[in-house]
């Protein structure tokens, strides 16, 4: 059965939402560990009230990025996974820990990549007024939320939308997309190749599924 280790900082219903799907059988695998780099995270709770490992990495026991990705790479790699998923995980990660997961990473970002990487994406969307925002899932790459697109969702932002209420929808669709994703990748559907992703034999552009 392929392990999946899933990277938290916050709230975790991503994870939740994957987790629900391995224990429905939706999902052929086994969550093997929840990591997070806070203490405080509520996920770590969930992911103990449904007896997954839940392991703390504290970025801030440690005094520089290289030696907390290090040891982060250590407690995943303790974990044997097949496939890692960053799941609302807010840090950077460095080169070194990107290349180690090439191709086994994968990250769920709230807008429509290339829109809109980094941080307060529902209130930058609402600000240049757009009509339509949403989610991405893509391989994590060097390039910060610039990996290749594996699909998106999309909602429409309706007036007088707020940022919450944006995050609201986008995260509906988070939690039926990301388990989506995860089902293929841990089938062997999907891979990241030089010229974007791969959905079985399919080559799909670097923009993907919409
Ligand atoms: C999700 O909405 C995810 O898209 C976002 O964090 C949230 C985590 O929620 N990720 C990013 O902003 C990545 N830059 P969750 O902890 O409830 O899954």
């Amino acid at each position: 059965q392929p392990r999946i280790v899933i990277l938290i900082s916050g709230t975790g219903s991503n994870m939740m939402a994957i987790a629900d799907a391995v224990q429905s059988g939706d999902i052929d695998a086994m969550v093997a560990g929840v990591v997070s780099n806070r203490p405080d995270a509520a996920g770590m709770q969930h992911a103990r009230d449904r007896e997954i490992p839940a392991i703390l990495v504290d970025h801030q026991q440690f005094s520089s990025r290289e030696e907390f990705d290090a040891n982060l790479m250590r407690a995943i790699d303790d974990l044997a996974p097949d496939l890692i998923v960053l799941a609302g995980f807010m840090r950077i990660l460095t080169s070194d820990f990107v290349r180690h997961y090439r191709g086994r990473m994968i990250n769920i970002h709230p807008s429509l990549l290339p829109l809109y990487q980094g941080l307060n994406t529902h209130q930058r969307a609402i600000d240049a007024g757009d009509s339509e925002h949403g989610v991405s899932v893509h391989f994590v790459t060097e390039e910060l939320d610039g990996g290749p697109v594996i699909a998106q969702a999309v909602v429409t932002i309706d007036t007088g939308e707020t940022a919450a209420s944006l995050q609201h929808k986008v995260q509906i669709q988070e939690h039926i997309l990301y388990p989506i994703i995860v089902k293929w990748c841990t089938q062997g559907r999907l891979a990241m190749t030089d010229q974007g992703v791969t959905l079985d034999s399919k080559l799909l552009p670097p923009s993907g599924l919409r």
